[in-house]
């Protein structure tokens, strides 16, 4: 199978190096993928394919780290956003979508009473640690380790430029691991403010995993006995698992609910939903930015949720993921290979058994990233509606080439 020339995109990179801070920041950097292998910049995307600077197309299984739930440039999503664009997007006050929006949110997120809009979801989890602590009066946040929920100071997984004290109240513990999570509230009596959870466990470099039976309920008897907040960051995996929220879908009630990604289909905004005893002290809490009353992306999350609501997203990104799922694993097994493929059918993560530096893992995705399948090799994975049985049918085409190449070792 022929291969790609990435040319453009790395002089590009070299350039932007001079100029940017590490040329490309963050998890989408190239140093974070299978460097060389993949590209580094993109022109622009439709459907669940997208192209990059070299002029090359991928079919893009990360789809802007999960934004895209429905596909790239989708048609009635974006016919809302330009319509808004048309009368403007950054205005002085809010626009009327706020109400629109406020009230299509606290519709549709079961058991949730009022609704705050952000950018990015750092945004959300941050607000929904001061809201828990202004509620009871705490001061300790309990998050799950591995766990992502944000780039700010008290969460961010690099420590620097970051003294150590904005991480003085934050403490972790093993996801569905109850006793540890209690022994936690035992030594800090009255101190929990909040437990921030992710629907199931999504970590980078690590398998995904899912609640274990009984794990939510227990945690909530707790939390209520206790009066611990408890915070689920959706961010992830919203509108994915379940319409009105991953926690109903796993069966926990939770008192806050952080969104953001998927829920306008790519255009910056995020959310915080919450229980009605919350209320006052999110009022008590001072929460703006400049950008987060911007009425474009609002137009596009009113328009999003109704498509991913009549498309029944969730049911059908499972039913695609699962025919993924099946194809790889077949493939793994063809070629003598044991992998681990974690998470639910629409979020997956598939890395080669015992493989623990992930150099296999890196050949695997570099070498599909240059026959044109964009997977990554050390985070979830995402499905998109706009993927066809044709998309997954090529994946496995390439698959199959990528898994001979190293078990030939490369
Ligand atoms: C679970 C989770 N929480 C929070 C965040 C932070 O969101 P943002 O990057 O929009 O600030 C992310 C981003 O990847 C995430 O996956």
């Amino acid at each position: 199978m022929k291969t790609y020339d990435l040319s453009a995109s790395y002089r590009m990179f070299e350039e932007a190096k001079k100029i940017v801070p590490n040329g490309i920041y963050g998890p989408r950097s190239p140093y974070f993928l299978t460097y060389g292998s993949y590209p580094c910049f993109f022109t622009h995307g439709k459907g669940s394919h997208v192209w990059d600077v070299d002029g090359n197309e991928y079919i893009d299984y990360m789809c802007s780290f999960g934004t895209n739930i429905l596909g790239m440039n989708h048609p009635e999503v974006d016919a809302a956003a330009l319509e808004q664009q048309r009368r403007g997007d950054s205005f002085t006050l809010p626009t009327d979508r706020w109400n629109i929006l406020a009230e299509t949110m606290v519709d549709q997120i079961d058991g949730q009473d009022w609704v705050a809009f952000g950018k990015n979801g750092s945004d959300v989890t941050t607000y929904a640690t001061s809201i828990a602590r202004q509620h009871t009066g705490r001061k300790l946040i309990v998050t799950v380790r591995g766990a992502y929920n944000g780039s700010h100071f008290w969460c961010s997984h690099g420590g620097a430029g970051v003294p150590p004290e904005y991480r003085a109240h934050v403490t972790d513990f093993a996801f569905n691991d109850l006793d540890e999570f209690k022994s936690i509230a035992k030594k800090n009596p009255g101190d929990v403010a909040a437990v921030m959870l992710t629907p199931h466990h999504h970590p980078a470099m690590a398998d995904q995993a899912l609640p274990a039976e009984g794990f939510y309920r227990e945690l909530e008897a707790f939390c209520r006995k206790e009066g611990i907040v408890i915070i689920m960051d959706d961010i992830r995996c919203g509108f994915r698992m379940h319409e009105r929220g991953s926690h109903v879908l796993y069966g926990i009630d939770p008192d806050l609910v952080c969104f953001g990604k998927a829920m306008a289909n790519g255009y910056p905004i995020a959310a915080i939903t919450g229980k009605a005893a919350l209320k006052p002290a999110a009022e008590a809490v001072f929460f703006t930015g400049t950008h987060f009353f911007a009425a474009v992306p609002m137009a596009a999350a009113v328009a999003a949720i109704s498509v991913i609501n009549r498309e029944k997203a969730p049911g059908r990104l499972t039913e695609l993921g699962e025919m993924l799922r099946t194809g790889l694993l077949a493939q793994a097994e063809k070629h003598g290979f044991d992998v681990r493929y974690t998470g639910p059918p629409a979020m997956p993560f598939m890395r080669f058994d015992g493989d623990d530096d992930y150099s296999k893992n890196r050949l695997f995705c570099g070498e599909a990233a240059k026959r044109g399948i964009f997977l990554h090799p050390h985070h979830n994975w995402f499905v998109c509606l706009s993927h066809t049985r044709d998309d997954i049918a090529r994946t496995l085409e390439v698959a199959d080439e990528c898994f001979d190449i190293v078990r030939k070792g490369g």
